[in-house]
């Protein structure tokens, strides 16, 4: 049965959920604490930072459901049309037992001040529902978004061992189900209460049709930014669209030596993709907020928002990616740096949205690597993020010194737009490879950026930073010659 389009229709743990007429600016968390009696997800920070709002939500991907990890507080509730959210509640047994995830808890003397333990338990179930075997670097990945202020990880991360093994892999549930079935919508979502309004089109089309209609209205995505807007900063969201329903807009390909990611592509679903062809690109992709964020977070939102400390535009300008943009005019295109004119300022015009994202491969002897730079390693906006591609004549590591062919830096946390050091680029191109080149360079990095100072750093360390970051860039690419470590990650070279 197909229901109608005027009514949010999601399973609750295995309860059919239908709400009508509820604010669309409404949290998952709100929706749960306040109006659902459920009170095992709390509100810590209200900003996707401290995780004990963490629910698990289940999105049909394909043919099937998938399950991730989520933070409830800055999630809107109309964006679980379709969806099942399991909260701690729902693990519980009818008998009382104890889920493997809270035994294991139990066990390790891992449960403590009793406000983050049910985000923890969360976490860990969504962990334990995604992966078979994990290492312990995947099982401190999924905790970087569960902040604990009264203890250390160590029972948490004991617990969270005992259970990838004793968690029977959970069958992956096929969406093409009749309980399923009851969700789906004939028309899309299409919700009007009071005055406000909110649109889930399925389509490009269906999309370019509402933003003709309601150019002024509010594009939602992942919603890791706009979220804050409803609950820090109180605005009220009139007209929301929501991409997340458009199928097209998530693809990740890679042919004809372009990677290609849709805008509303996760950093989580294209992680694997842009692992295989840019390592260092997803290592960066790691660092960015936690795993609750980068299970919603989009790449094209990261760009859309036009941060100048967002993680994505340094590398991405730095390989030369090229943004699609659409609207009823058609399609057009435009190097990805040319997109930020100012502070606050980008070249989207009215009607428009972010369609995708060209990157092209490295050309032959390429190095390019990314470093972020923030006052915590996880779960932290970087201070500096400085990207670094050059192309030389020959590997580094072949017996002379190359000569380089081509330079492409880009900062951000350095200018009021990420930014490209065009004086420190001028000076490396013909030049060797070495540390005369890379010396001189350095100091024209004073002429490139004029940073300020706020709270992530003062603009004398930034500027630091920037001018060791690239010989840092530079002493990597020496392999074997014991200058530096050497990842498998950092460099590309073919
Ligand atoms: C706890 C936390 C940690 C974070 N950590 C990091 C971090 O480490 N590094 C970092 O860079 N960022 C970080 N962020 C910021 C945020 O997660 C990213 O900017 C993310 O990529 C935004 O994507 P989204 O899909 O959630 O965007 P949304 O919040 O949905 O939208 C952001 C903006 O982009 C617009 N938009 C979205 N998609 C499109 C489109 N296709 N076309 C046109 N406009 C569009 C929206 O209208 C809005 O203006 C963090 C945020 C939180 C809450
Ligand atoms: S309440 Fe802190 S992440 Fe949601
Ligand atoms: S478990 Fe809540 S502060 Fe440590």
């Amino acid at each position: 049965m197909a229901v109608d389009s005027q009514t949010i229709r999601f399973f609750l743990g295995e309860e059919l959920q239908e709400v009508h007429d509820l604010d669309t600016n409404t949290t998952v968390l709100n929706y749960l604490r306040l109006l659902a009696g459920r009170r095992g997800a709390k509100e810590g920070c209200a900003e996707g930072d401290c995780g004990a709002c963490t629910v698990v939500v289940g999105r049909p991907v394909s043919d099937q459901v998938e399950y991730r990890a989520v933070n409830a507080c800055i999630q809107l509730l109309p964006t679980l049309d379709g969806c099942q959210l399991l909260t701690v509640e729902d693990i519980r047994s009818s008998t009382g037992e104890l889920h493997p995830v809270q035994q294991a808890l139990l066990n390790r003397n891992g449960t403590q001040c009793g406000f983050c333990t049910p985000g923890i338990v969360m976490s860990l179930l969504a962990l334990s529902q995604q992966m078979g075997p994990s290492s312990a670097y995947e099982r401190r990945l999924a905790l970087v978004g569960n902040l604990c202020r009264c203890t250390g990880y160590g029972p948490i991360l004991d617990a969270a061992e005992d259970i990838v093994d004793k968690v029977e892999d959970t069958p992956k549930q096929s969406w093409q189900t009749p309980a399923w079935n009851r969700l789906k919508h004939t028309t899309p979502l299409s919700l009007k209460v009071a005055e406000k309004q909110f649109f889930a089109p399925q389509s490009v089309q269906e999309l370019i049709q509402l933003l003709d209609e309601f150019p002024g209205s509010t594009l939602l995505a992942g919603g890791t930014d706009i979220g804050l807007w409803v609950t820090k900063q109180q605005q009220e969201l009139d007209t929301i669209i929501y991409l997340g329903n458009i199928a097209e807009l998530q693809e990740t390909t890679f042919g004809q030596e372009v990677l290609t990611i849709g805008a509303t592509a996760t950093y989580q679903s294209a992680l694997p993709l842009i692992t295989e062809h840019l390592p260092a690109l997803g290592v960066l992709i790691e660092r960015i907020g936690s795993v609750q964020i980068r299970n919603v977070g989009t790449i094209g939102g990261n760009i859309a928002n036009g941060s100048p400390i967002g993680d994505m535009p340094p590398p991405l300008i730095a390989l030369n990616a090229t943004l699609y943009l659409q609207s009823s005019s058609g399609q057009r295109s435009m190097p990805l740096e040319d997109f930020f004119i100012e502070y606050g300022k980008q070249a989207r015009r009215p009607g428009e949205f972010v369609e995708k994202i060209g990157i092209p491969s490295p050309p032959k002897h390429s190095l390019f690597n990314v470093y972020k730079v923030s006052k915590r390693f996880d779960q932290d906006i970087s201070a500096v993020c400085g990207a670094f591609h050059v192309q030389l004549d020959a590997r580094p590591d072949e017996g002379r010194e190359p000569l380089i062919v081509s330079a492409r830096i880009c900062f951000g946390g350095m200018a009021g737009t990420p930014a490209r050091a065009r004086y420190v680029e001028q000076s490396l191109q013909g030049n060797r490879w070495n540390e005369v080149t890379i010396k001189k360079a350095q100091v024209l990095m004073d002429q490139d950026y004029a940073p300020i100072t706020d709270m992530r750093a003062s603009a004398t360390y930034r500027l630091q930073v920037a001018k060791n970051l690239l010989r840092r860039f530079y002493l990597e690419s020496y392999v074997g010659r014991g200058t530096a470590r050497i990842d498998r990650q950092q460099v590309v070279s073919r």
